[in-house]
């Protein structure tokens, strides 16, 4: 069986040693052989691929990004029957049996709808934001975590040298994950989620009483946090897949504390695209391999239009329509867990 894998969507740490897990597993097990197509969606639409062998993938377990490129390219943009087509005749032309798609809601979404036309797929889920319904955590999401909660042990000291609030902003989209336990492990006085309102004059009075007490506050808010009511949205052009860029949830947090609390020292760091590079942390690395390995199995057993995905400690196979139903988001019970207190 020749395999077509492709990397879709917004990279995250791991990706290369999905790759590498599968490559390995398919053909030292099962005999497969695999090409790469570069930069997503757009790679299979053009029929743009490299070889993917045993020597090219061994060195890629910490390597940070996709060796294959990603892109937001949508081949059913111009419509589904027709971008469905496109690319049943690329895999055709290039010999390709099998697709191994590793993406978020957007790349699998595609998966499903090629699935569902009978195009022999599977999937592996990806994204910092871990906010797929289908899986128990993705891969990436460890890591972007560290390198936020690094980034605010560091932005702590020097907030406290000039009893100063620092306000920190991360990604997420319309998860607050990374916000929530970026929060929690970096001991911020107040965390900004997607998921709630905000309450401008409670932030205000936690940061007033922090610096009352001398200590320097450290808010964490998550771009899509709706600071002035609604999400902070870029002036930029929406993606393939109908996403705005988000952006300045930071800027207004700080802005509205600077009006509410006289003679208020601020100073905003958007981490962004930071926690989406680098290295993995080992567990992203581990479930990454995992991944991939499950990924390789279901392709072998014909297992086809199924995800890998974690389920308590286990890698299981889920339907791919799964992985792309509802958005997971942070609960209430999460949210509340820290309500009232007073770090
Ligand atoms: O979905 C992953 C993610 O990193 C989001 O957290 C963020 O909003 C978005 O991608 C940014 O995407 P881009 O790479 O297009 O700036």
């Amino acid at each position: 069986m020749r395999v077509g894998i492709l990397t879709g969507g917004g990279d995250c740490p791991g990706l290369n040693a999905v790759i590498r897990a599968a490559v390995l597993a398919g053909t030292q097990r099962h005999g497969m052989s695999f090409v790469g197509f570069l930069d997503g969606w757009r790679g299979v639409l053009d029929g743009d691929v490299v070889a993917l062998d045993e020597e090219r993938v061994r060195p890629l377990l910490a390597v940070g990004g996709t060796v294959l490129g990603s892109s937001r390219t949508n081949p059913l943009a111009g419509g589904a029957a027709q971008g469905v087509q496109r690319v049943r005749a690329q895999l055709a032309a290039l010999g390709v049996d099998a697709l191994l798609v590793i993406g978020g809601e957007d790349t699998l979404g595609v998966a499903t709808a090629l699935h569902e036309a009978g195009v022999p797929v599977v999937g592996a889920p990806k994204t910092i934001d871990d906010d797929l319904s289908a899986t128990d955590a993705t891969f990436g999401f460890d890591t972007a975590v560290q390198t936020a909660v690094e980034a605010c042990d560091r932005l702590v000291t020097t907030g406290a040298s000039h009893h100063r609030a620092m306000v920190v902003e991360v990604m997420g989209r319309h998860a607050g994950w990374i916000a929530l336990h970026t929060g929690m492990a970096a001991g911020a006085h107040a965390t900004l989620l997607p998921e709630e309102a905000v309450d401008l004059d409670a932030v205000a009075d936690v940061v007033r009483s922090v610096l009352a007490r001398g200590g320097a506050p450290l808010l964490v808010v998550s771009e899509g946090a709706p600071v002035l009511g609604e999400q902070a949205v870029k002036d930029a052009p929406v993606d393939a897949f109908g996403h705005v860029q988000l952006g300045g949830a930071g800027e207004q947090l700080e802005r509205e504390l600077q009006r509410r609390v006289p003679g208020l020292s601020s100073r905003v760091t958007v981490l962004g695209h930071l926690l989406r590079g680098g290295t993995p942390s080992a567990a992203d690395r581990v479930l990454a391999t995992r991944f991939g390995l499950s990924a390789v199995e279901a392709l072998a057993a014909g297992r086809l239009g199924t995800m890998a995905a974690l389920r308590g400690v286990d890698v299981v196979q889920v339907p791919l329509a799964e992985a792309t139903g509802v958005l997971r988001t942070v609960p209430p019970a999460r949210r509340s867990e820290t309500a009232g207190l007073r770090w």
